[in-house]
């Protein structure tokens, strides 16, 4: 792509979507990736596209994350985010967070500090003094037997070819209280270096740490491009049995994706090609971004 262009892609999550929930994901995942281009076409930074895309996926019911997240076993809200600016290659997260509105946002706050992870009460108290909203996100009381582990995201990349990658989550229906998966976990849920590329994941959280998932796609953008190398999903997790999706963009701006979940929600635009596409499985996008 030429110097100048820009573009992004969002997630809402690796998992089934029931024909009556299919239209709300679609429209979802297309609002917060127009929200992002208006930012990119405009000249904006990939960091702050990346950030509000995920706080308009955080802020729809639609989705496992802020004001959709599941409850713990213990019936509370823990909700874990995770940015990363592929420029200079600051990292901000937080983890296990119940009062922070929009977790997204304290992750992204964290950007200019020094620690990369805050969790619980530490983290909130950061919230609260960096002014963010810091109530629990409204509505956010889904019950434990809710189905699935999905999870939402974006990666961006901005007209100065900066790439930045963002991943929010409400965890896992039912788990124990106090755990974490690969959301808030640099190399394993998100990772951008303006040098190879961004990626963004959902899915199984602890089989996507323990194959360092987002680490090998981005490794493997070192010598393809994000399409072939988001393909990198598959071996790792049919070796656990478990299920992800991963949403990428390599150094020259070039969007992939790919999942071995039911399904997929994603939407995705450039400056090439600025009209969103909306999409809930890689069979309806392989034909715009193919990896073969
Ligand atoms: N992928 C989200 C989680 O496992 O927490």
């Amino acid at each position: 792509m030429d110097k100048g262009s820009w573009s992004i892609i969002v997630h809402g999550g690796a998992k089934a979507i029931s024909p009556s929930d299919a239209e709300a994901h679609r429209q979802g995942c297309a609002r917060a990736a127009e929200r992002g281009a208006e930012i990119l076409a405009r000249g904006g930074s990939a960091v702050d596209a990346a950030r509000r895309a995920v706080a308009m996926l955080e802020d729809d019911p639609t989705f496992n994350a802020g004001h959709g997240s599941v409850a713990n076993a213990a019936g509370d809200i823990e909700m874990d985010a995770g940015i990363m600016d592929g420029a200079t290659l600051a990292i901000g997260a937080v983890a296990a967070v119940v009062r922070i509105h929009n977790p997204i946002d304290a992750a992204a706050a964290m950007l200019g500090e020094p620690p990369i992870l805050l969790v619980g009460k530490g983290a909130e108290r950061f919230a609260y003094k960096k002014g963010l909203r810091c109530t629990p996100p409204t509505g956010a009381s889904t019950p434990p037997e809710k189905p699935g582990h999905d999870t939402v995201g974006c990666v961006a990349r901005d007209r100065a070819g900066h790439i930045a990658a963002a991943t929010s989550t409400g965890g896992i229906a039912g788990t124990l209280p106090g755990r974490v998966g690969d959301a808030p976990l640099p190399g394993c849920g998100f990772y951008a270096d303006d040098k190879v590329g961004g990626v963004s994941l959902s899915g199984d959280g602890e089989a996507i740490a323990r194959t360092l998932l987002g680490a090998r796609i981005v490794r493997a953008m070192e010598d393809r491009r994000a399409a072939l190398a988001a393909q990198d999903i598959h071996e790792p997790m049919q070796r656990l049995g478990a299920e992800a999706g991963v949403i990428a963009i390599d150094a020259a701006g070039r969007i992939g994706a790919a999942h071995n979940s039911e399904n997929f929600a994603v939407a995705f635009g450039s400056s090439e090609k600025p009209v969103i596409i909306s999409a809930i499985h890689q069979d309806e996008w392989k034909a715009v971004l193919p990896h073969d």
